[in-house]
């Protein structure tokens, strides 16, 4: 129970990776704090590990103030944030629409960016903190088909070491996870050909697990890993080294 008495908010929550990480941080003891677009899920999920739901879409700045100023109001502290959503709209360069280029830019950049914002106001004042990102492998190798989700997974990489320096001194770290091809909903949708395609390029032979990202996450929060930050740790079996 690592993480006793502490308050832990993981966006994106109701499914996949983002509920793994919520139940591995329910299980060291930690208070967790479920947000999704789903709201619904969310609930249902956050129930079952004795935690709080809320509806957020990382994308709406209002939003993401209320919510966090609600999780202050309940709560009185924030001691690991989890910026977990995202979501892909494939398509080829000279394809790819605008519209598709902005959503996923905004949920999965700027979304980190809104509640980085909110959660480092309560973790200033507790001097101490632990924020992750959810990057991807694909940051570090590109992927055809896929410039806006690649721009920014590569976004958050920045965003964590800048952040990370800003508030060094403050006691909280920023780091970043970069998994590589996990079993979810995002990754269900691909082609046969492509899932197989994929499996042959990973040594270690076998697809992810939102497991075993969240392990890493894990990691990453717990107090003893405090003098870890502005970096990122690969779960991708091997794919990218
Ligand atoms: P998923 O699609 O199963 O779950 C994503 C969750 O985010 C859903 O519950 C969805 O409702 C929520 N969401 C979508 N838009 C949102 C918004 N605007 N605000 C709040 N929540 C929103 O996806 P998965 O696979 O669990 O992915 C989680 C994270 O891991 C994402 O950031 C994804 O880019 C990243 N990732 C996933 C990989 C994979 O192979 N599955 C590989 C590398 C990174």
């Amino acid at each position: 129970m690592q993480l006793k008495g502490q308050v832990a908010l993981v966006t994106g929550a109701a499914r996949g990776i983002g509920l793994a990480i919520a139940k591995a941080l329910a299980g060291q003891g930690a208070t967790v704090v479920l947000t999704d677009i789903d709201a619904q899920e969310a609930q249902r999920q956050a129930q079952a590990l004795g935690g709080r739901a809320f509806k957020l879409d990382v994308a709406e700045p209002q939003e993401v103030r209320e919510v966090f100023a609600e999780l202050k109001e309940a709560l009185g502290r924030l001691d690991i944030l989890v910026n977990n959503a995202g979501l892909t709209r494939d398509a080829l360069l000279v394809r790819m629409r605008q519209e598709d280029w902005d959503l996923v830019l905004n949920v999965n950049l700027k979304g980190a960016f809104l509640c980085m914002q909110e959660a480092v106001k309560i973790m200033t004042r507790q001097r101490y903190g632990r924020i992750i990102s959810i990057s991807s492998v694909v940051a570090f190798m590109g992927n055809a088909g896929q410039a806006n989700y690649c721009a920014s997974k590569a976004g958050l990489l920045g965003l964590t070491k800048s952040v990370a320096r800003e508030y060094a001194s403050r006691g909280i770290t920023v780091n970043a996870v970069a998994p590589g091809f996990i079993q979810t909903a995002m990754t269900e949708a691909l082609p046969e050909q492509t899932r197989q395609a994929m499996l042959k390029s990973i040594p270690l032979g076998r697809f992810g697990s939102a497991e075993d990202v969240a392990q890493a996450v894990l990691f990453l929060a717990l107090p003893q890993s405090g003098y870890i930050t502005g970096q990122c740790i690969h779960v991708n079996g091997g794919m990218y080294m």
